[in-house]
């Protein structure tokens, strides 16, 4: 370890979309910028076939970049069995650390319910098949996600409940399914009282953090395009909520990142 390192421990961001085009203008300096910025990695997700392919591109250009092979349940509409036979390929390679984001969206609640479901089903199995952990994007979906999570998966390839919105009886069940809680932006907006009550409430080695940029900026950047520059925000807001010293929160969420996508 360096002295760099132990003077002053540096963030993984779990859950990013740096594929998505409110990147285009600065995507190569911002990435390359991270690591002096005391990110150490980030983890880009796929939402549809099309941002697949660019998390692919990302993970491959960028060392610090790996990627998540997933269809969102609201993408889910148009795929195919020989679409998820190519995902499962893609799931192969080195710098795949997840399958996801996968799940249930009743907020946009399209396509229609038994579509997205036999899609997260499906996508649930390749995880298995695979033996990659899963990234469960929910929203407004709590019981039919839980339900399904309880007959399908179970915990078994490990996984993060990301951008989590449920309170604190749900965080309960993920926790006891051995699954991790990504707390982002959200955590620090004044109306955000459920999910301080489950960063409360979580074990500080069962949280990680995540942007979901360029989604959710946390105050004071609030509405602005979020990046992994903004994580310190979040890491300030849970150290605020633990009583921890914010290196500490830092450490042991970048800890949990590593653990939950296996990397060293
Ligand atoms: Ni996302």
């Amino acid at each position: 370890m360096s002295m760099h390192e132990t003077d002053r421990p540096m963030l993984f961001d779990s859950h990013s979309h740096y594929d998505d085009e409110a990147f285009d203008e600065d995507r190569d300096a911002l990435l390359k910028s991270l690591p002096e910025n005391g990110i150490e990695g980030v983890v880009n997700v796929g939402s549809s076939l099309e941002t697949v392919k660019k998390t692919i591109a990302l993970m491959d250009e960028y060392d610090h970049v790996y990627g998540a092979i997933g269809i969102h349940p609201n993408e889910t509409g148009g795929l195919t069995e020989s679409h998820i036979q190519w995902l499962q390929v893609q799931c192969g390679l080195p710098k795949a650390v997840a399958v996801g984001e996968i799940g249930l969206d009743y907020y946009w609640d399209t396509p229609e319910r038994p579509v997205q479901k036999k899609w997260f089903e499906r996508q649930l199995q390749m995880a298995k098949e695979v033996d990659l952990p899963v990234i469960i994007h929910s929203r407004d979906a709590a019981a039919d996600t839980l339900d399904m999570m309880k007959a399908l998966h179970g915990g078994e390839t490990g996984g993060v409940i990301h951008c989590f919105s449920y309170g604190k009886e749900l965080a309960r069940e993920y926790l006891n399914m051995g699954l991790y809680i990504g707390v982002g932006g959200v955590v620090t907006f004044k109306n955000a009282k459920k999910l301080k009550e489950v960063v409360a409430y979580a074990p500080m080695d069962r949280i990680v953090l995540e942007t979901d940029c360029p989604y959710l900026a946390p105050v004071p950047n609030r509405g602005k395009r979020n990046s992994s520059l903004n994580l310190p925000y979040v890491a300030e807001e849970i150290a605020g909520i633990k009583g921890l010293p914010v290196e500490e929160v830092i450490r042991i969420t970048t800890e949990n990142t590593k653990a939950l996508y296996h990397l060293r």
